[in-house]
């Protein structure tokens, strides 16, 4: 465990307005600040920070907590992760070997190792065993050894145990080298192996400035190509992308998103140092937030083979979805960006830049080569596919753009054109209606609490069990006051029960900080957590109100709880009033 005194220390170097602002713009309201939820996509702004209390909540999606859970869910960490990731921030030294959660403490050794290990490989490029490593990057690749040192490069030895001894004359366990994904076990003789051979290592790094994982290339056509470390506790491929963490610091105005890491490495080193890959696998979700975290605009600089233009239509997506503006590059006569890069030089890339293609243009020249326009069928199945993409635009203006571009290609009036569109979206939107109508019917029935799903079984009970815990948010002093009331047996939900034993625990500790309950709780429950606090702002929260609050769980309790049939039907009696 990091001790109270240092979590609290972080806590008060941290304020919560300064964090937040570094990810979120926020607008003063009063005593708080409101601004767009970096969690969830909105267009008017729901999330609030509140200075005073130090935390946040989002009345949208119901995320909430304090600094220390608004750094784990942006950064995508866990508990310890987040408080490292503060601490360092705030320049508080913290010695995870010593202390520190299980987790935490493997994770740490695992980054620890990981740094040894690139180092290890960085320093073979220059040693005899590294000639072959370096030849290939210099000679090969036409890297030079400042971009080799700024990206940290390295070479893993044709040899089964150059890492896994070096790493075991530091003290790093077999356990631990096959968790950090660097080593296996033979079979045969029950020892471990390096796991990177003859391959020049690739070092992936987070923003946090954590080694994460590495990726080893073969230096011919020999396969696997790459060799990549699966996730790790201190790793997970669908949450960060290579080289952000130079890529970040640009404030950038836009980034340019790449498959491989040589290509990465070519357009750094050709000046656009806003270049970042995902890690061998398509855009996640996770990774298309982050990138909106730090930039608007997105260049995707997929290969231009077939494969590589239907991850483009991913990632077009899945920014759209985020809020992220994209366009696409197109590169002609080369497979990727490294390529172009060797073959066209900068300037002819900058341009290509200037030419990016929007997600609609690309969307209509994929059908336009598809269809063949002289033929009546081939005109009208074109025209369909396209009023569907029409009717998905949602500004006005663009919309009228591109309806009469499309009607212009296919030589088809444009008021024809238009009056499906429209028909098309009219249809569209009286179906999201009926699906959104049906998402806060079931929303208000509790019907899908995640969080809490006991809820439903006993929702009087259940309220009743929320005033108590949010008095004991606003208000910790009354804890020693509900003990003498209810003990956690009381609660009727097992989510309640658990927060209420946490909090009780801690204010036994001798520290009551809402923030630890980060220790035991999920985000989501995090959230809910915030709500209940809020939830009591602005209402009468003293002892007499918990009293009446107690009285009314107990009571409420002791109705024995209805199973899953009386649910059922209370559902359809509340739809018949
Ligand atoms: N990749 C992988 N495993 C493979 C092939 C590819 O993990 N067997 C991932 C790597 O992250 C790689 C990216 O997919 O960087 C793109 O693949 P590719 O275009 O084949 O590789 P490049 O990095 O462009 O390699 P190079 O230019 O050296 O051929
Ligand atoms: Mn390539």
């Amino acid at each position: 465990m990091i001790s109270p005194e240092v979590i609290e220390e972080i806590k008060e170097r941290c304020d919560i307005e300064s964090i937040v602002s570094s990810y979120v713009t926020l607008k003063r309201a009063g005593s708080n600040l409101n601004g767009l939820c970096p969690f969830h996509s909105e267009k008017t702004p729901s999330f609030t920070v509140f200075p005073i209390a130090s935390n946040f909540y989002c009345f949208g999606c119901g995320a909430g907590g304090d600094v220390i859970t608004f750094i784990m869910k942006i950064e995508g960490l866990d508990y310890p992760g987040a408080l490292e990731f503060l601490a360092k921030r705030a320049g508080i030294p913290l010695d995870l070997n010593g202390q520190g959660s299980n987790e935490g403490k493997r994770r740490a050794r695992i980054l620890s190792m990981n740094r040894e290990a690139g180092r290890f490989f960085h320093k073979q490029l220059y040693e005899k065993a590294g000639i072959a490593g370096h030849t290939y990057l210099t000679q090969k690749r036409g890297l030079s050894d400042a971009v080799i040192k700024h990206f940290g490069l390295g070479f893993a030895p044709n040899d089964f145990g150059a890492l896994t001894s070096y790493l075991s004359s530091l003290g790093y366990t077999r356990q631990e080298m096959t968790e950090g994904f660097l080593c296996g076990i033979s079979r045969k003789t029950d020892k471990p192996y390096d796991y990177f051979r003859n391959r020049v290592i690739f070092p992936i790094i987070d923003v946090a400035g954590n080694l994460i994982a590495f990726g080893g290339r073969v230096m011919d056509d020999s396969t696997p190509k790459y060799l990549n470390t699966s996730d790790t506790p201190a790793f997970k491929k669908s949450k960060n992308l290579f080289a952000l963490n130079f890529a970040k610091k640009r404030g950038a105005e836009h980034m340019i998103l790449c498959e491989g890491y040589m290509d990465v490495i070519a357009l750094h080193a050709a000046g656009f140092d806003n270049a970042v890959a995902t890690l061998g696998t398509a855009i996640t979700p996770e990774q298309a937030r982050l990138l909106k975290r730090y930039t608007k605009k997105v260049f995707i600089a997929y290969d231009s083979d077939a494969a590589g233009q239907r991850a483009a239509e991913r990632a077009f997506r899945l920014l759209a979805e985020v809020g992220v503006e994209t366009k696409l590059l197109k590169m002609k006569g080369a497979k990727d960006p490294d390529e172009y890069l060797r073959k066209f030089g900068d300037v002819r890339f900058k341009n290509l830049m200037e030419e990016g293609k929007s997600r609609f243009d690309f969307t209509f020249d994929n059908v336009l080569a598809r269809y063949d326009l002289q033929n009546s069928e081939d005109r009208i199945a074109a025209a369909k596919e396209m009023t569907n993409v029409l009717s998905g635009i949602v500004s006005g203006v663009e919309r009228d753009v591109y309806t009469h571009k499309v009607a212009d290609h296919l030589k088809l009036p444009f008021e024809a054109l238009q009056r499906d569109v429209d028909r098309l979206m009219r249809k569209n939107r009286s179906e999201t209606k009926k699906s959104e109508m049906r998402t806060i019917v079931r929303k208000t029935e509790g019907y899908q609490d995640r969080v809490n799903p006991d809820y439903i079984k006993n929702v009087k009970a259940a309220k009743a069990e929320e005033g108590v815990l949010g008095i004991l948010l606003q208000f910790p002093e009354l804890i020693p006051a509900a003990q003498k009331l209810l003990s956690c047996d009381d609660f009727c939900t097992e989510y309640g029960r658990i927060v209420y034993e946490a909090l009780q625990q801690f204010y036994i500790d001798g520290k009551l900080e809402i923030g630890r309950l980060n220790e035991v709780l999920t985000e989501e429950q995090m959230g809910r957590v915030m709500r209940m606090k809020v939830a009591r702002d602005g209402l009468l929260n003293n002892e007499t109100v918990l009293h009446e609050c107690a009285n009314t769980l107990k009571m409420a309790k002791n109705k024995k709880e209805m199973d899953i049939y009386e649910i059922i039907d209370a559902k359809r009696r509340k739809q018949n009033d």
